[in-house]
């Protein structure tokens, strides 16, 4: 069984100073955890910094703005972190752009997709590779956790540069999850969190969105159990809905149907009728 939260582990968590990664350092700080948050936001960063040196003291927190794009302060960091606390027991690789320039879309500039894909693509990259090594050596326990969305399985229409990346942030966690469990004796898993439509930064909470604490609490349920998958439901999706829209998603390229038909006017009912029946198949539960 794995687990994220341990009492005494290191967790270091990237985008950690807001949203879905701050409620995943203060479940951190309540496991008793230490704790490495990794931001670009100075500002926040500090305001989380000094609410969880509350909860575990100041010399069990550390911060860093590094910008997880970039490998080489990625690497130095982890030379500082496993220096002085060890190995991470979890790694949990969040943070992500949400750049959209002009009014969004296939041509968007080019700088923005390099902004998405170096961030959102290489981040979780880059913290594999700096931290992975360490705690494969250190032979315990370990979780990695990368975050990716709903919108790199189904692929809505509206932010192409954010699906294309977050399609790769899945390709690359299977992959990397698969090559952990091939490893004679390794102890390092790895997951793919798929947060539903999740409140975070300052925003309001909306009717239908879940807190990033519930995806915390639903993502610490699913690692316990293993799952590689998590995928969060809200208020306003079930885990039933976002499967058939999966399924219905890759059976596009099964039946060989228009790309992106959930969207195309000639399937509009074929995909009511569609969503209105069970799944056709085992759903795994
Ligand atoms: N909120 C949602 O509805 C939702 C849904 C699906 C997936 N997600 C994913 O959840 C993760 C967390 O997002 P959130 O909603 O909590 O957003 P958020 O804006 O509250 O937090 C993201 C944090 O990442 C930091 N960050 C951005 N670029 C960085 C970089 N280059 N290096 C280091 N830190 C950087 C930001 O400063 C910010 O503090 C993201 O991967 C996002 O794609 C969110």
């Amino acid at each position: 069984m794995a687990e994220a939260f341990t009492q005494n582990g290191l967790a270091v968590i990237t985008g950690g100073a807001s949203g879905i990664g701050r409620a995943a350092a203060r479940q951190a700080a309540k496991a008793g955890m230490k704790i490495v948050l990794v931001d670009v936001n100075a500002a926040k960063l500090a305001l989380t910094a000094a609410e969880l040196a509350g909860m575990v003291g100041v010399d069990n927190v550390l911060i860093s703005t590094a910008d997880v794009a970039d490998p080489a302060p990625m690497v130095a960091l982890a030379q500082t972190v496993i220096a002085r606390f060890g190995s991470p027991t979890l790694l949990m690789n969040n943070a992500a752009a949400f750049v959209s320039g002009g009014a969004g879309g296939i041509l968007d500039p080019i700088e923005n997709w390099q902004r998405l894909f170096g961030v959102n693509v290489l981040g979780p990259v880059n913290g594999v590779q700096a931290f992975l090594p360490a705690m494969l050596e250190a032979g315990m326990p370990a979780v990695i956790v990368n975050t990716g969305s709903k919108q790199g399985l189904t692929n809505p229409p509206g932010n192409p540069a954010y699906n294309t990346s977050k399609a790769a942030v899945n390709a690359y966690t299977q992959n990397l999850a698969r090559d952990l469990r091939e490893r004679p004796g390794c102890r390092v898993t790895a997951h793919l969190l798929i947060p539903g439509w999740t409140t975070t930064g300052e925003a309001e909470h909306r009717q239908g969105a879940w807190l990033p604490e519930q995806v915390i609490a639903f993502m610490d349920e699913a690692i316990a159990r293993d799952g590689f998958f998590i995928l969060c439901p809200d208020d306003e999706t079930s885990t039933t809905t976002d499967r058939k829209r999966i399924y219905w998603n890759a059976m596009d390229i099964v039946q060989n149907r228009p790309a992106l038909s959930r969207w195309h006017p000639d399937y509009k009912d074929e995909f009511a009728a569609f969503m209105a029946r069970d799944l056709p198949i085992d759903d795994g539960d």
